[in-house]
């Protein structure tokens, strides 16, 4: 962990992550064209990309990890923070040299920098053939023909009611034992601070019996672990009448109101071997009911994560989070209240917001000691365009002094995260393995019901197996544990 509170930029283990691209892999079925996808951000796009693979296999491209090799070339973009925009124009210049040994080959940006920039983006950087943004997927097959004819494209049409529900995603990097699934798209929060309402647009549910029929298809596969995917996965409700489903008799309208703890319960009784894990909960949204539903079911994870953003009310009420210290206190109780000590608790933080000051700071401190958070993603305030924030706020905390403070809330995290996993010393645990550790063949990785990695030495197990563990010891980001038969 020292290495990583050095380096100011990666801001987190868990951070150093998310800021990681992934690619397609290799998959040859002998389609007569490559595609190779580089994806930014969030899980949500992760998860996007995987649709965006479905949508071009069915139109004639295999994916590829070489993105020299590749007829197309897309990127996934995220928006959250400047430096997320700034690493893909950096790769964008990259990917310029091989365009001119191969002018053929079609450059798109995807996802929310789509969305942010538009046309400017094809002014901006020569290279890129296709903008596209996250609700008009289904519109690149004709996209790239138009751009292979020599004549660039954009589409940022922002729907209310895309959901891709009928697309099964491509699985990409999968370990064969987790999936993730998106339950809704969209956002209509409007934290003041986040770009994510503009890049996503309205929020909107999809169709349950979609996601529980992939949830379905998955652990047929073999999959053990589905993960539910939403900004706000608390405001999730659809019903036929909403969505416009005609499909349905008026008899079936009232009972099929499906709200998130209906939805989590009917993916926790596909089976009970499969896992179901969801993120991210609003603390505004949380209800007793999903807690509850999470108590009933020994399948639903035991782990929530709860970005709390600041611990001080009057900055909350600037970021418009809508709820304020002591709210987030209650619900926090009501968690270890329902779900006791055992139930892990993540969070997002944001040092230096506009006009926080250092006694401000401080109560973001002590929130976390007494939540005590086992780990966070934790960031300091990077002004965005066209957001709420900027237009009514100054960005007025000195760069030195967010940083400071941002290296402030590491260290309380790494603490917490290291007390925390101290207490696990000794209890038995179920985990669910996911495959080799990355130090040693001999080992293997797995993950606890509160998301925590746990090592083992390999014996007879395997990838998606169940294994009973004493914990054994710990570092502030890893648990071993020794199998108990
Ligand atoms: N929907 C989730 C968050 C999605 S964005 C939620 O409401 O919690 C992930 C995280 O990025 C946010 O929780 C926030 O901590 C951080 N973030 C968003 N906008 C930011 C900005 N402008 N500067 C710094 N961090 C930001
Ligand atoms: Fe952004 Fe707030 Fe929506 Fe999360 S809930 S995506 S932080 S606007
Ligand atoms: Fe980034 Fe868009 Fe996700 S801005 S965090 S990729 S929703």
């Amino acid at each position: 962990m020292e290495n990583i509170i050095k380096d100011i930029d990666i801001i987190s283990a868990q951070e150093a992550q998310a800021c990681d691209y992934k690619t397609t892999e290799d998959e040859n079925t002998g389609k007569s064209k490559k595609l190779y996808i580089e994806s930014y951000g969030c899980q949500m796009n992760f998860s996007d990309s995987e649709i965006v693979a479905s949508i071009m296999k069915d139109n004639g491209f295999d994916t590829t990890s070489d993105f020299e090799q590749a007829d197309v070339i897309f990127l996934n973009t995220c928006s959250i923070r400047e430096k997320a925009e700034t690493t893909v124009r950096k790769r964008l210049s990259q990917f310029n040299a091989i365009k001119k040994h191969k002018p053929e080959m079609t450059i798109g940006v995807l996802g929310c920098m789509a969305e942010r920039l538009k046309e400017k983006l094809l002014e901006e950087e020569q290279i890129v053939d296709v903008v596209v943004g996250p609700d008009a997927y289904r519109d690149l097959p004709n996209l790239v023909a138009t751009a292979e004819e020599g004549n660039k494209g954009v589409n940022t049409f922002l729907s209310r009611e895309e959901t891709y529900a009928d697309i099964s995603p491509v699985r990409l990097n999968s370990n064969g034992v987790s999936a993730f699934i998106s339950i809704m798209r969209g956002c209509d929060n409007m934290c003041s601070f986040c770009v994510v309402p503009f890049t996503r647009g309205r929020e909107r549910s999809r169709d349950p019996h979609s996601i529980v029929k992939e949830a379905q298809e998955l652990f047929d596969k073999g999959f053990k672990e589905v993960t539910l995917l939403g900004q706000n996965v608390d405001s999730y409700k659809w019903s036929p009448e909403e969505n416009n489903k005609a499909r349905l008799n008026k008899k079936d309208d009232a009972s099929e109101i499906v709200n998130f703890a209906n939805l989590l319960e009917m993916v926790a009784l596909i089976d009970p071997k499969l896992r179901v894990r969801f993120s991210t909960s609003h603390p505004k949204d949380i209800t007793d009911e999903v807690l509850y539903t999470m108590k009933k079911y020994d399948n639903i994870c035991k782990y929530i994560h709860l970005p709390v953003q600041s611990g001080n009310s009057r900055v909350l009420e600037l970021m418009n989070r809508t709820y304020d210290r002591e709210w987030y206190i209650e619900r926090v109780s009501k968690i270890r209240e329902i779900l006791g000590e055992e139930c892990g608790i993540s969070s997002d933080m944001i040092a230096g917001f506009c006009t926080e000051t250092e006694e401000e700071h401080q109560d973001t401190l002590s929130i976390m000691d007494i939540v005590r958070y086992d780990f966070s993603y934790m960031f300091y305030y990077s002004e965005r365009p066209g957001t709420l924030a900027a237009k009514k706020f100054k960005d007025d905390i000195p760069l030195d002094i967010k940083k400071r403070r941002l290296n402030e809330i590491i260290d309380k995290q790494n603490k917490l995260s290291d007390e925390r996993n101290k207490m696990d010393i000794g209890k038995i645990q179920e985990i669910l393995i996911e495959g080799e550790s990355k130090r040693s063949t001999e080992q293997l990785k797995g993950r606890n019901t509160a998301n925590k990695v746990v090592i083992i030495d390999k014996g007879n197990f395997q990838k998606g197996d169940y294994v009973t563990v004493r914990i054994t010891d710990c570092t502030p980001a890893t648990l071993f544990g020794e199998v108990v038969s």
